[in-house]
C-alpha cells in the first residue's frame, strides 16, 4: 500500500509555517500515523515528489524522513522505499472492559440502551399467546422464523432496498452475523479492509480467524477519503471489507451517498465482498435516516448486517443480515453447526418491538440528542481543553484529550466509579488513540453529569490534558 504525494501534503502544515520545517512536518506526520488517519505500514512518496508537492526542498523531505526513521515513525527497506511505523514501546494494545464484571461503577464503557420495564413486559405479555402456538412444532428455525425475516425484508424494501424474505438470515445479533460470515467467507491469511478505528469486537472476530487487517483511516472530522478507501480497495487483493458506514463506531461519521456508490463500484470491480455494518444506522439524531448502503450501486457483494441492540435492547440477542439467497442458504447451514438456531422467544419479542418501533424510536432519539447535549455542556465546562466533533447519530463522542493519557485516564476513572473506553481498543494496531476516549451518551442525564465529574476528578490527579499540556515529545 503507498500514500501518494498529492495525497500526503493535504494532510500536512504549510512547511514555510514553522521552522525548522522537517521537524515539523515530522511532528505532523507523527500525529497523523497516532491518530490513525495515516495508515500504518504504507509506502511515503518518494522524496522528491513529496518535496514538489509540499513546494519544499527535497533537502527537507530528505530530513523529514530521517528524523522519522530515527523516531521510529518510519522504517526505509533497501531500494524499496520508507514505509510509515510505530515507535518500539508504542504497541501496547488496549484491554477492553467490556468483560469487566457487573459492578457499582458507572458504566461509559458500553454503547448501548436500556429498555424500559414496561416496554419489555407488555411484550412479553402480547408475545405469550403466539409463543403457545409455536409450542407444537420442533422450534428450530436455522433462518429465522418467517415471519421476522417476512418483516426484516419489508423494512429493507420500505428504505430503498427491494429485498425478499430468503435474502434475510435472522441471527444472534450483529456480532454473530459477522461472525457467520468471517467464518464462511474467508480463511487464516486472508485480508480484510477494515476502518480505523473500528469497532473493537468486529477486530477481535477477525484477529482470530487469523485475517490480516489493512485499514483505511475514517478521520476525526472528515470521516473517509473515498480516494483511499477506493485505492486500498484496488491494490490490498482483499476477500473482504467491514465498514460502518452510518454514524461509524467509535467516530459517529455518516459515510456521503457519492461516497457509497464509488466504495461499491470499487469493491464490485475487486471482487471483495463488502460486509456493511449497519447496527447504528436508525440513530439518526440531526439527519435522515440514511438509505441502506447496498442501495447506492452494484449490490451482488454486499452483505448487510443490522441489529436490535442499539435501537431496542441488545439482551434480546437479535440481528440480521441481508445476502444474496443463496448465500443466506450457506450461513444457514454455517449457523446450524454452531448454534442451530435462534431462540422463538426472542424472535417474538424482536418482532413485536420491531412492529411498535413507531412508537419507541422517536422518544428514544430525543432523550438521545438530550443526553448527547448534556455529555457536551458538562465536558465543556470540567474539561473544557478536550475537543470533539458532535456526530450526527449514534451513540458516542470520540473525544480527543489532547495528550495520550487515555489508557492511564481510563484506569484512574475506574477508582472514582466509572468504566470508560480509551481509544487504543478501537484501533487496527496496537499503539494508535491513545488521546481518544469513546464516551457514549447512553445513560441518564444525572448519570452523565456525575461520570464526568468523577472523570475530571481523575483527570486532574493525573499528567495533564490539552493542547497546553506538556505533550509527549516523542521528536526531542
Ligand atoms: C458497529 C457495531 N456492530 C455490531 C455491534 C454488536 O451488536 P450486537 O449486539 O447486535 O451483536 C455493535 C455493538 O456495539 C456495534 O457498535
Amino acid at each position: 500500500m503507498l500514500v501518494g504525494s498529492r495525497q500526503l501534503a493535504a494532510l500536512l502544515p504549510d512547511p514555510a509555517k514553522a521552522r525548522p520545517a522537517y521537524r515539523h512536518l515530522a511532528h505532523a506526520l507523527g500525529e497523523l500515523i497516532l491518530d490513525g488517519r495515516l495508515a500504518l505500514h504504507v509506502r511515503l512518496p518518494a522524496e522528491r515528489e513529496l518535496a514538489a508537492a509540499l513546494g519544499t526542498s527535497r533537502t527537507t523531505v530528505t530530513a523529514l524522513y530521517d528524523l522519522l526513521r530515527e523516531s521510529g515513525f518510519a522504517h526505509s527497506r533497501q531500494g524499496a522505499g520508507t514505509w510509515t511505523s510505530l515507535p518500539q514501546g508504542r504497541a501496547a494494545h488496549g484491554v477492553s472492559r467490556l468483560l469487566a464484571p457487573q459492578d457499582t461503577a458507572i458504566d461509559l464503557a458500553r454503547a448501548a440502551p436500556t429498555l424500559p420495564e414496561e416496554t419489555l413486559t407488555d411484550a412479553l405479555a402480547r408475545i405469550a399467546p403466539r409463543l403457545a402456538g409455536h409450542a407444537d412444532t420442533p422450534g428450530y428455525h436455522p433462518y429465522g422464523l418467517a415471519e421476522l425475516r417476512s418483516a426484516l425484508a419489508e423494512r429493507f424494501t420500505a428504505r430503498g432496498l427491494a429485498t425478499t424474505p430468503e435474502q434475510i438470515l435472522v441471527t444472534a445479533g450483529a456480532q454473530h452475523a459477522l461472525s457467520l460470515v468471517l467464518a464462511l467467507l474467508s480463511g487464516p491469511g486472508d485480508r480484510i479492509v477494515v476502518e480505523n478505528p473500528s469497532y473493537p469486537n468486529a477486530l477481535e472476530a477477525m484477529r482470530r480467524a487469523g485475517l490480516r487487517l489493512v485499514s483505511v483511516p475514517v478521520a476525526d472530522g472528515t470521516g473517509w477519503d473515498p480516494e483511499v478507501v477506493e485505492s486500498t480497495l484496488r491494490h490490498s487483493s482483499a476477500r473482504l471489507a467491514y465498514l460502518i458506514p452510518d454514524f461509524h463506531n467509535p467516530t459517529g461519521h455518516l459515510m456521503p451517498a457519492d461516497d457509497r456508490a464509488r466504495t461499491l463500484r470499487a469493491a464490485h470491480a475487486c471482487g471483495t465482498w463488502l460486509i456493511a455494518d449497519e447496527t447504528l444506522t436508525d440513530l439518526a439524531l440531526d439527519v435522515p435516516a440514511p438509505a441502506p448502503f447496498a442501495a447506492h450501486g452494484p449490490g451482488t457483494q454486499v452483505i448487510t448486517v443490522g441489529s436490535m441492540s442499539k435501537t431496542h435492547w441488545a439482551g434480546l440477542r437479535v440481528g440480521w443480515l441481508r445476502a444474496p439467497a443463496p448465500l443466506v442458504t450457506e450461513l444457514a447451514a454455517q449457523r446450524v453447526a454452531s448454534d442451530m438456531g435462534g431462540s422463538v422467544v426472542d424472535q417474538l419479542l424482536a418482532l413485536d418491538l420491531l412492529a411498535r418501533s413507531d412508537q419507541l424510536l422517536p422518544g428514544r432519539l430525543d432523550r438521545l440528542r438530550t443526553q448527547r447535549a448534556v455529555l457536551t455542556e458538562e465536558l465543556g465546562s470540567l474539561l473544557p481543553h478536550w475537543r470533539w466533533h458532535t456526530p450526527p447519530g449514534g451513540l458516542s463522542l470520540w473525544v480527543d484529550l489532547g495528550a495520550p493519557v487515555a489508557a492511564d485516564l481510563a484506569e484512574r476513572a475506574l477508582a472514582h466509579g466509572v468504566r470508560v473506553e480509551g481509544g487504543a481498543c478501537f484501533a487496527t494496531d496496537p499503539g494508535l488513540f491513545a488521546h481518544r476516549l469513546r464516551m457514549p451518551y447512553t445513560l441518564s442525564e444525572e448519570t452523565l453529569r456525575e461520570a464526568v465529574r468523577r472523570i475530571a476528578q481523575a483527570a486532574a490527579e493525573g499528567p495533564g490534558t490539552g493542547p497546553s499540556a506538556a505533550r509527549q515529545h516523542w521528536i526531542a
